[in-house]
């Protein structure tokens, strides 16, 4: 067994779980979010970096290290923790969802997909079969089933094949994997915002015996309550001694809310994202640093964190980088939202252990500024 799963307590005001996910490269804290290293690299953090401020596993994106460097080069450099120097857990997307989102004349059938790399326009094909033997070559600690994430809105019609197809590809996944010994495999459950698929989906997926489920096809355009529906119906199909990744998702309000609904991992670009333009997560709600208001702010982006950024600069002098397209601003804006959520998580966890997530989130969303979910 790759990762080991041990639940370490439920929230008896929420039924949220407090766990760890034991892995080949390290013990993760669950619920955790987690970093998205697309091209093996966190966008402007190095690997210190996002060790000083305890991020404990970070995602690849197979589609993506496929087209560049290629999967076979990594492999030559000893797998992706030694090529990027991360000695801490990886997880690497399968491509299901970035093929979908990024490539140009896409065609799926039952074999796998044929797409045109949104690069070079190159014709590529993707099958399970070859989504695992790329991230078998990239080598993490936690690899994803090839899936099919249905856009929002679908019709029943649409979601109902498409979510059988990715159970198929689930299957064929579990038979291509080469290292079950050393990278865990999750499957994915799909289905779309309809209960009856959803359902068939966990059903099926879980019949399979995977070390870890992922809940995919949310965050994908719907309103919030939409998804929380979905996971109040999905998460109890899950089985409890297995962890349980919501895919996509990163907002503070959903974080919180997928964590009091059962989740234990999720991952998001939104943070680093945001960074780049300036926007900042807060304590008090989200902060466009470019805003002419702050020109003159010489206190922390957040009085409230105590992170490398918000004890050493001004709110004036990121307005100023970032003004400037000069790089450390946006450096610093990404180490402040990452350093954000994750010390949230931490937070989450804390609330969990004391039986009070419920209040933590109610006292978070009166100071965030949210105030319907
Ligand atoms: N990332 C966000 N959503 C999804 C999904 O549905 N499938 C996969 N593979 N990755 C995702
Ligand atoms: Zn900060």
């Amino acid at each position: 067994m790759a990762v080991r799963y041990e639940l370490i307590k439920t929230c008896k005001q929420t039924g949220a779980r407090l766990g760890k996910l034991h892995t080949p490269h390290g013990t993760i804290d669950t619920p955790i979010f987690m970093p998205v290293g697309t091209l093996a690299t966190v966008k402007t953090m190095t690997p210190e970096e996002l060790k000083e401020m305890e991020a404990q596993i970070i995602l690849g994106n197979t589609y993506h290290l496929l087209l560049r460097p290629g999967h076979d080069l990594v492999a030559e450099a000893g797998g992706l923790h030694s090529f990027m120097n991360w000695d801490r857990a990886i997880l690497t997307d399968s491509g299901g969802f970035q093929v979908f989102s990024l490539s140009n004349l896409r065609q799926i059938d039952e074999e796998g997909v044929s797409f045109r790399s949104h690069l070079s326009g190159e014709k590529l094909f993707i099958s399970p079969e070859k989504a695992i033997e790329i991230q078998n070559a990239l080598g993490a600690d936690i690899i994803m089933a090839f899936d099919e994430c249905a856009p929002y809105p679908a019709d029943p019609e649409y979601v109902k094949p498409s979510m059988e197809r990715t159970t198929r590809w689930a299957e064929r996944c579990l038979k291509a994997h080469k290292r079950p010994h050393d990278q865990a495999l999750f499957g994915i459950v799909q289905g779309g915002m309809y209960r009856e698929l959803r359902e068939q989906s966990a059903r099926d997926i879980t019949s399979l015996d995977f070390p870890g489920y992922a809940i995919g096809g949310l965050s994908v355009g719907e309103p919030h309550h939409l998804m929380y529906e979905v996971l109040d119906y999905t998460v109890p199909l899950l089985p409890a001694n297995k962890p349980r990744y919501l895919m996509g998702v990163g907002s503070p309000d959903a974080l919180i809310e997928g964590a009091i609904r059962g989740i234990d991992m999720f991952d998001c670009v939104l943070p680093t994202r945001i960074a780049r333009n300036g926007t900042c997560m807060t304590s008090q709600g989200r902060l466009v640093i470019r805003n002419a208001k702050y020109a003159r702010d010489f206190s922390p982006l957040d009085p409230n964190c105590d992170c490398y950024t918000c004890r050493n600069y001004t709110r004036a002098y990121i307005r100023h980088l970032i003004h400037c397209d000069e790089i450390l601003g946006v450096r610093l804006t990404t180490y402040h939202n990452l350093h954000f959520l994750i010390n949230m998580m931490k937070q989450v966890r804390q609330a969990i252990m004391d039986d009070r997530l419920g209040d933590f989130r109610d006292e978070f969303f009166a100071r965030y500024g949210i105030t319907e979910t």
